[in-house]
């Protein structure tokens, strides 16, 4: 049997594309190789958010020279974010030659045509990357990664266009999937044993702008919260400027909802919020989050941020170590900023020297692990109800799960246990992982 191997580098909408290659793959008659030396189809799902995320591509990719020599008929090919950029196709297939494929986001549909034509045509290298499509395709299959829980985009690409961000670029523009096409899917996850979904969107608050009957993401909440089998649902990432009172006021009566909030802040100061194009305030922020907490207290909140973007002085970086502190977040992801080609903030020429970011990034994120282990800190003691998901990296009796808030739980499990709902009484916390026994 024909084997493929997929690498995924990029974010959630990343890898349920990767599932989705994945799946056309097995529907093909392709079965999974865990290694790239083993497979006869080896895809690279790229992001290109940062440099460092591309160049991690660019290496992995160099080191698959060799088994271009060892297996000549081994397609090689790039898929993802990465190929959207302008001339990127022609400058991956300058860099390295032994790539046969390259195809973009809008065109995962298009990997059996191209495969063949590379297999039957003998037609090398396959190039198909469309700047944007103005159409979605409905009914692609999956192959999931997990069986009890799974990722539902809802919205493709992007419309906010933040100064420091290649997203809308690479993704294109804003569109909804119509609600009856994800909540058909949802259901038939859910006969399917799915207990636990994400919906997929850059900024899923701004879902149904673009649809033809008024339907937005409440209202969205609201229907896949109906369907019989799904316990909890997710979703990422919600823009803090399209959290609306409607939204906090339809979660509130949705208790499969989960009570986690990833709200990403990218900044503390004003100046830096609006050169970034965010379209709030530091006051707008700190007002929605008093609102969340006073509606949901159990809740947890997680935010996105970035230091050194350009002209960021030392008051705007203090103004974000404060607004951390303010807000005491459960946890976050901190990046250095990096200028994207093609981006607004590329070419503003205050640029931060390189070991200022790195100084402030360290700082900020011993702030952050010092605020989520005091808060890890008070669910000692407490019973939390956790999603199993299998046995941990380390040890085979050590299980890992999820709470509702998104934490990590780690506990001794049993195999039977994985996908069930079960209920930990947190015994020991820690920055990144709680530990507990089960009840
Ligand atoms: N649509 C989501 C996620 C976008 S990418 C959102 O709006 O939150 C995930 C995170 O990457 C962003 O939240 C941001 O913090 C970070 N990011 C995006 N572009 C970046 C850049 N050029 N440099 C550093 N971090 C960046
Ligand atoms: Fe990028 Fe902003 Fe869109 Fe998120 S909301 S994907 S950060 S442009
Ligand atoms: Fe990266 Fe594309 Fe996601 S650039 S973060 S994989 S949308």
């Amino acid at each position: 049997m024909k084997k493929y191997h997929i690498e995924t580098y990029g974010c959630q909408a990343n890898e349920h594309d990767s599932e989705i290659m994945a799946g056309i793959l097995q529907e093909m008659g392709y079965e999974n190789a865990k290694k790239a030396e083993e497979a006869d189809i080896v895809l690279f799902n790229t992001c290109c958010v940062r440099e460092k995320a591309e160049n991690k591509v660019l290496s992995g990719v160099g080191e698959l020279k060799s088994l271009r020599t060892k297996r000549p008929g081994v397609i090689i090919g790039i898929a993802g974010c990465m190929t959207q950029q302008n001339n990127m196709p022609r400058h991956i297939l300058h860099r390295a030659p032994h790539v046969n494929l390259i195809f973009g986001t809008h065109n995962i549909q298009d990997l059996p045509r191209l495969i063949n034509n590379i297999l039957e045509k003998k037609e090398t290298p396959q190039v198909k990357v469309l700047p944007d499509s103005q159409e979605i395709t409905e009914g692609l299959p999956t192959c999931r990664q997990f069986p009890y829980k799974a990722l539902v985009h809802i919205t493709y690409g992007c419309n906010n266009y933040c100064s420091y961000c290649i997203v809308p670029y690479v993704r294109g523009r804003e569109k909804s999937r119509e609600p009856q096409n994800i909540l058909q899917e949802i259901s038939f996850l859910a006969k399917d044993g799915v207990k636990e979904i994400m919906l997929l969107g850059q900024n899923v608050n701004s879902y149904g702008k673009d649809l033809k009957t008024p339907f937005d993401f409440a209202d969205l909440l609201e229907k896949v919260h109906e369907i019989e089998g799904i316990e909890r649902i997710r979703y990422m990432t919600s823009h803090p400027r399209d959290f609306s009172d409607k939204l906090i006021d339809s979660i509130k009566i949705l208790p499969r909802v989960c009570r986690h909030f990833h709200l990403p802040v990218q900044s503390g100061s004003d100046k830096i919020l609006k050169l970034m194009n965010r379209g709030y305030t530091r006051g707008y922020y700190l007002n929605l989050i008093d609102k969340i907490k006073h509606n949901f207290p159990q809740a947890s909140i997680t935010t996105d941020i970035i230091v050194g973007f350009p002209g960021e002085e030392e008051n705007d970086f203090a103004q974000t170590l404060s607004l951390v502190e303010e807000v005491g977040f459960d946890s976050a992801f901190t990046f250095k900023y990096s200028p994207r080609s093609g981006t607004p903030a590329a070419r503003i020429t205050e640029q931060v020297d390189e070991a200022i970011k790195k100084d402030r990034l360290q700082i900020l994120m011993d702030v952050q692990n010092r605020i989520s282990l005091n808060n890890n800190l008070l669910l000692e003691g407490k019973n939390m109800s956790v999603l199993v998901e299998g046995p941990s990296k380390t040890s085979g009796q050590i299980f890992s799960g999820r709470t509702d808030t998104n934490k990590t739980v780690l506990f001794e499990g049993r195999q039977e246990l994985i996908g069930d709902l079960i209920t930990v009484r947190i015994q020991k916390a820690q920055t990144w992982i709680l530990k507990g026994e089960v009840i």
